[in-house]
C-alpha cells in the first residue's frame, strides 16, 4: 500500500466519504484523520489536506504542523462552510496562498482543477513532464518564439485568453533555457490578497507582522538562479507594482521586516489574460512596469484559432489520464465535427476538462456526437430534425409533421467538405433518437419502441448494441444486460 498523500479532516461522515472516493478516483491515496493514526512525514507523502467540519482551531493547527510539510508545498482544500475557513484565508495565515475553497455539493471538475495545484505532485508523483502539443500554424509560431527567447534572460510577457496554455509556455521557456536545472517558481498574483503578496514575493522576518511566527523565504529567493513566473500580473495592485519594478530595475530587494538588501538572479516570465495596454491607458497598470515586462511579448492563440490541434490535444489528455491510472476516451468522427463547432471560451483547459469528464462517463469507449453534453453538440441538423419528428409525433401531429421534417432533412443535411463516415453518422442519429424516445417515455422500453415504430425486441437489441440499458427504467427487463429478449 503506497503512503497516503491526502489527509481528510472532516467530522461529517458523508462528506468525508465523498471526498475520499473522489480522491481515490483521481489516483490519490487519501487517509481520513483519526487520532490513533500517525500523520508524520516518515510514514506519509502529504501533498494536500482537506479541512471540513472541525471546530477546534488548536487541533487544526497542530494537525497541519504534524504533517511536517513546508507551507508552500501543501495544498489546503477548505470546505466553504468550514469553521476554519475565515481564519485560514485571512491575511497573516501562512497557508492563505495555498488554499482552494470547495463548495458542496462537490463538483468533480472543481476538485480535479484544485488538485492540479498540489505543488510537488507534478514533479514527484507524476514525473512525466506535460507536453506542449500542437502542429498547427498558430502553435508552430508559439514554439518558434519559445525556442528563440529561451536561451536569453529577457523578460517574457505571455498574453492570451484564459486556459490557452500561458503557464505551460512559461514552463516550456524555463525548460529550454540554461536555467532548466534551477527552480521554476510560480505565483498567482491575482489569487493572493494584496497585503500578503509582498511577503510571498520577498519573504519576511520573524515578527514582521502579526502572524509572522517564523522567518520565511519569498518566491524570489526560492527561484534564485531559476525562473519566477508571475501569473495574473494584470491583477497586481499599484503599490505592489512599484515594489516589483524596483526589483526588476535593480535586481535587489529586502524581506518584509528586514533592512538587509538581497541580490537576486531570477528570470521573470509574467502572464495575464487582461489587456495591459488598456489597463495602462486607464492608469490601472504602470507603463514603466509594462515596458519592463514586455521585452518579449508572446501571444497565445485561442483554441478557436488552432482547432486542427484538437486530435493531438485529446491524445495528450488521454495519456495524462492514463498516467494517473484513469481510463481514456475516444471520439467518433461526428463528435469531433461537433466539437469543432463549439466556441471554446475556456480554451484548451475546457477541452482537457471535457476529456476527463467524458472518460469518466464513457470509460475506454467511443463518444458519439449525441453523447456529448448538450452545449458541445453543436448544430447537428440531422439529430435536431430527428428530435422534432419524435416531438411532433408525441404532440399528435404525426400526420403532417414528418413530411415537413423530411423536407427539413433534405434542406439542412449538407455533406461536409471532407465527406462523412455515413455508418457512424447514422448510428449517431439512431442513438440520439432512441435516447430522446426513452427520455420522453420515462425509460419505458415498450412505449419508446412504439414511438420509434419498431418491435420492442428490436429496440432491446439496439439498447444492448449501444450500451444504453442504463437509460431504461431499472425495473424494465431491458435494463439488465444479457436479459433474454421477451
Ligand atoms: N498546447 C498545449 N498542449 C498540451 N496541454 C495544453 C496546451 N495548452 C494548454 N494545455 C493544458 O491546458 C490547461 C490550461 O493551461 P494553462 O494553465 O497553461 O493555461 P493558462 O493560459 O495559464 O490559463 P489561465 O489564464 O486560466 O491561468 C493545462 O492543463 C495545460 O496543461
Ligand atoms: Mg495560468
Amino acid at each position: 500500500m503506497p503512503n497516503s498523500n491526502v489527509l481528510i479532516i472532516e467530522s461529517n461522515g458523508t462528506r468525508a466519504d465523498i471526498i475520499t472516493s473522489a480522491m481515490q478516483f483521481m489516483g490519490f491515496f487519501p487517509q481520513r484523520w483519526d487520532a490513533s493514526l500517525p500523520t508524520d512525514s516518515m510514514t506519509h507523502d502529504w501533498r494536500a489536506v482537506y479541512i471540513g467540519g472541525i471546530e477546534d482551531e488548536t487541533l487544526c493547527d497542530q494537525l497541519l504542523a504534524s504533517l511536517e510539510v513546508p507551507v508552500e508545498q501543501l495544498l489546503v482544500l477548505v470546505g466553504s462552510d468550514s469553521p476554519q475557513l475565515e481564519r485560514l484565508t485571512k491575511g497573516g495565515s501562512s497557508h492563505a496562498a495555498q488554499i482552494e475553497v470547495l463548495d458542496f455539493p462537490l463538483r468533480y471538475e472543481r476538485l480535479a482543477e484544485a488538485m492540479r495545484r498540489a505543488p510537488t505532485l507534478r514533479t514527484q508523483s507524476n514525473p512525466a513532464p506535460l507536453r506542449l502539443v500542437g502542429n498547427s500554424t498558430a502553435m508552430g509560431r508559439v514554439n518558434a518564439l519559445i525556442r528563440q527567447v529561451s536561451p536569453f534572460d529577457s523578460s517574457v510577457l505571455v498574453l492570451g485568453e484564459s486556459g490557452t496554455g500561458k503557464e505551460m509556455v512559461a514552463r516550456a521557456i524555463h525548460d529550454c533555457s540554461p536555467r532548466r536545472d534551477k527552480p521554476f517558481v510560480a505565483i498567482n498574483c491575482g489569487a493572493i490578497p494584496a497585503e500578503l503578496l509582498e511577503s510571498e514575493l520577498f519573504g519576511h522576518e520573524k515578527g514582521a507582522f502579526t502572524g509572522a511566527i517564523s522567518t520565511r523565504k519569498g518566491r524570489f529567493e526560492m527561484a534564485e538562479g531559476g525562473t519566477l513566473f508571475l501569473d495574473e500580473i494584470g491583477d497586481m495592485s499599484l503599490p505592489m507594482q512599484v515594489k516589483l519594478l524596483r526589483v526588476l530595475q535593480e535586481r535587489m530587494y529586502e524581506r518584509v521586516g528586514s533592512n538587509r538588501t538581497q541580490r537576486c538572479d531570477v528570470r521573470i516570465i509574467a502572464a495575464t489574460h487582461r489587456n495591459l495596454e488598456v489597463a495602462t491607458a486607464e492608469g490601472r497598470f504602470r507603463e514603466d512596469l509594462y515596458y519592463r515586462l514586455s521585452v518579449f511579448p508572446l501571444e497565445m492563440p485561442s483554441l478557436r484559432e488552432h482547432l486542427d490541434d484538437m486530435p493531438e490535444l485529446i491524445t495528450e489528455f488521454n495519456q495524462r489520464l492514463q498516467r494517473r491510472g484513469l481510463n481514456s476516451v475516444r471520439f467518433s468522427g461526428s463528435a469531433m465535427q461537433s466539437l469543432r463547432q463549439h466556441n471554446w471560451p475556456g480554451n484548451v483547459r475546457e477541452l482537457s476538462n471535457l476529456v476527463e469528464r467524458l472518460a469518466i462517463l464513457y470509460p475506454n469507449s467511443e463518444v458519439r456526437a449525441s453523447d456529448l453534453p448538450e452545449k458541445y453538440r453543436g448544430t447537428q441538423p440531422i439529430e435536431e430534425t430527428g428530435g422534432s419528428v419524435v416531438r411532433a409525433m408525441l404532440d399528435g401531429q404525426s400526420k403532417t409533421a414528418p413530411a415537413h421534417n423530411r423536407h427539413l432533412m433534405d434542406a439542412e443535411v449538407l455533406l461536409p467538405e471532407g465527406g462523412v463516415d455515413l455508418k457512424d453518422h447514422l448510428a449517431d442519429i439512431e442513438v440520439g433518437l432512441i435516447r430522446q424516445a426513452l427520455d420522453i417515455t420515462d425509460g419505458v422500453v415498450a412505449h419508446a419502441a412504439k414511438l420509434l415504430h419498431m418491435q420492442r425486441t428490436t429496440l432491446v437489441e439496439k439498447l444492448r448494441k449501444y450500451g444504453l440499458q442504463s437509460a431504461c427504467r431499472s425495473n424494465d427487463p431491458a435494463a439488465e444486460s444479457g436479459t433474454a429478449v421477451a
